[in-house]
């Protein structure tokens, strides 16, 4: 075998492995969101969620505070978030929830299938998923 030809394997080799790895990087971290009734800044009435790629979150529990009285939220990059009207994470027409990505939000102005909707005070449920 030539030094070159061994190279070449080498090389190619490498670009394999490094490959599989970045494929096994699948979500391993917990990314947590913030949900508010009020102002985001005023962390008054804010909670910390941590979230569990592709869990439903009922706002029941401890989080009953929230349900229909959510007003804005923050959601880490690289994060989608889904938020629905009824509990369960259930909208079979997608009708009825807001779908918000990474950044700071407010309820009142939130992009839905058709375009932004008013979705102050109706969320009951939420899953959050990597982009
Ligand atoms: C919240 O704080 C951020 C950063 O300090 C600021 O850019 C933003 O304008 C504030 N938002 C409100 C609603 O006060
Ligand atoms: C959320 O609520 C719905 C409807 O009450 C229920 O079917 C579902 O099991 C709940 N999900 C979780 C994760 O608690």
């Amino acid at each position: 075998m030539s030094s070159k030809l061994v190279l070449s394997s080498l090389t190619l080799l490498a670009g394999i492995s490094a490959a599989s790895v970045i494929m096994e990087r699948e979500p391993t971290i917990s990314p947590s969101i913030i949900i508010c009734t009020g102002n985001l800044n005023t962390s008054n009435g804010c909670l910390t969620v941590p979230v569990v790629s592709a869990e439903c979150i009922n706002l029941t529990g401890g989080l009953s505070f929230a349900n229909d009285e959510l007003s804005t939220a923050r959601i880490p990059g690289g994060l989608v978030c889904t938020f629905y009207d009824q509990f369960g994470c259930s909208s079979p027409t997608g009708e009825d929830t807001v779908v918000l990505t990474g950044g700071d939000w407010s309820f009142t102005n939130a992009p839905a299938v058709g375009g932004p909707v008013n979705f102050n005070d109706r969320a009951s449920s939420f899953t959050c998923s990597p982009l």
